[in-house]
């Protein structure tokens, strides 16, 4: 739209220009073909300038034209027309005067005596330019009008035909997700019985050799980390096709206290500080088990990434009518231009996937998910080798 308007923009100026300058020429070319017939006209008689004929003169003369004489002194002879200039002629060829609303065209040519070659007075043409303002307000409003329709015209039209050609393109995308979570839904049962049975069979090892209880082992907690993956990525599918929220008074407090308790033993065995500072009525209109899923996902990354000894603080606080929660922690941190990535689907950063091998990349996509889900804005700040700090905020419902 905007290349549009600079091109119609252009195109207006360069017609504005042109036809101003022709119309401006034609006018002063009528003008001075006037001032030379009145010139013509004019003889010199007894040291005096005469005007001859009156009547042929009056009659070539148009509306707003006027007509004035001039001895070489230059004072006024004669006058004919309406639009005189009651100023003292100037030399000038060609002159724009502006007096009160009116704008008047004055052309001065001098009378020469036919006999002798001399110069006898002056003429002076004038007209005024009223009538070609206005037909240039008409010829600026036509223009202006004429782009406004044809950006009005190309704007509907290029959103009927951005629509038409996007339709294959979502089509496909839907598609895309609906296979995603077809495919995830289909992999839950086979991979179910996969773990259900290595479970079995590492219950009862008898008439197993050794080697293949690590070998089951390794089955049941790759059959366990892909079913992690496939409910994530049904997840993801689901909301993308329907952004579907229950919306149940939720108590957020409650649900930050039980994950404080949930992790202490996990951060214990890492020897990290887990610190809380939970405010009191936290409450707003969502869904419980998803809202848990988003701070689980954002713990659970902040126990990952802090090593031994490290500090992790949960804060959960009412600013007017959003509920803010931090969740900060003094972990390995992110780099400034990965900041962007991490909520990327299946992003992870090359340090993370030796620091947690289990992850796949998914967990905050899902957080940013189920915050836009509620209404809800994410935002991270963090410093390499210092910590990171995710800030959730999510409109309360003040019950
Ligand atoms: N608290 C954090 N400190 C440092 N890096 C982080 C933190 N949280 C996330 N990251 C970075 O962002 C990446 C993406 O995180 P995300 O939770 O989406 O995936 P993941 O934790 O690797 O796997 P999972 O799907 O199991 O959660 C991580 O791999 C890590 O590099
Ligand atoms: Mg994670």
């Amino acid at each position: 739209m905007v290349v549009l308007a600079l091109i119609l923009g252009c195109f207006a100026v360069a017609v504005r220009v042109f036809f101003t300058r022709s119309l401006t020429e034609e006018l002063t070319n009528k003008l001075i073909d006037l001032g030379e017939g009145a010139a013509a006209n004019a003889r010199f008689e007894n040291g005096r300038v005469k005007i001859e004929n009156e009547f042929s003169i009056l009659n070539i003369i148009a509306r707003h034209q006027a007509l004035q004489w001039f001895d070489t002194q230059g004072r006024l002879i004669g006058q004919q027309g309406d639009d005189v200039l009651n100023l003292p002629i100037s030399l000038h060829q060609s002159i724009n005067i502006q007096i009160e609303n009116k704008t008047i065209q004055a052309v001065t040519l001098p009378i020469i005596g036919s006999d002798d070659g001399k110069l006898i007075g002056y003429v002076r043409a004038s007209q005024s330019l009223n009538d070609f303002n206005a037909t240039l307000n008409k010829l600026d409003w036509g223009l202006s009008g004429g782009i406004l329709i044809a950006m009005i015209l190309s704007s509907v039209g290029g959103v009927l035909l951005t629509r038409q050609a996007m339709q294959p393109i979502e089509e496909s995308f839907q598609r895309l997700k609906q296979f995603t979570a077809d495919a995830s839904h289909e992999l839950r049962s086979p991979l179910m019985a996969i773990k259900s049975n290595a479970t079995v069979a590492l219950k009862y090892p008898k008439g197993m050799r050794e080697a293949d209880t690590d070998k089951f082992q390794a089955i049941v907690s790759a059959t366990q980390q892909m079913s992690s993956l496939t409910e994530d990525l049904l997840f993801l599918a689901r909301t993308d096709n329907i952004p579907n929220l229950k919306r149940d008074p939720v108590n957020l407090a409650e649900i930050l206290e039980n994950l404080v308790i949930q992790y202490k033993p996990q951060a214990e065995l890492k020897q990290i500080h887990l610190q809380c500072a939970i405010g009191t009525h936290l409450y707003l209109l969502g869904d419980a088990i998803q809202l848990i899923r988003l701070f689980t996902n954002l713990v659970a990354n902040a126990l990952h990434y802090t090593s031994n000894g490290g500090k992790i603080e949960i804060a959960g606080n009412l600013t007017g009518s959003y509920i803010l929660v931090k969740v900060q922690d003094t972990g390995v941190g992110i780099a400034p231009e990965n900041l962007e990535k991490i909520f990327e689907r299946f992003w992870r950063s090359d340090s993370s996937r030796s620091y947690h091998s289990g992850g796949s990349g998914l967990g905050l996509s899902i957080v940013r998910a189920i915050v836009q889900n509620h209404g809800g804005s994410i935002a991270v700040t963090s410093e390499l080798g210092v910590g990171s700090c995710f800030t959730v905020r999510l409109p309360a419902s003040g019950v």
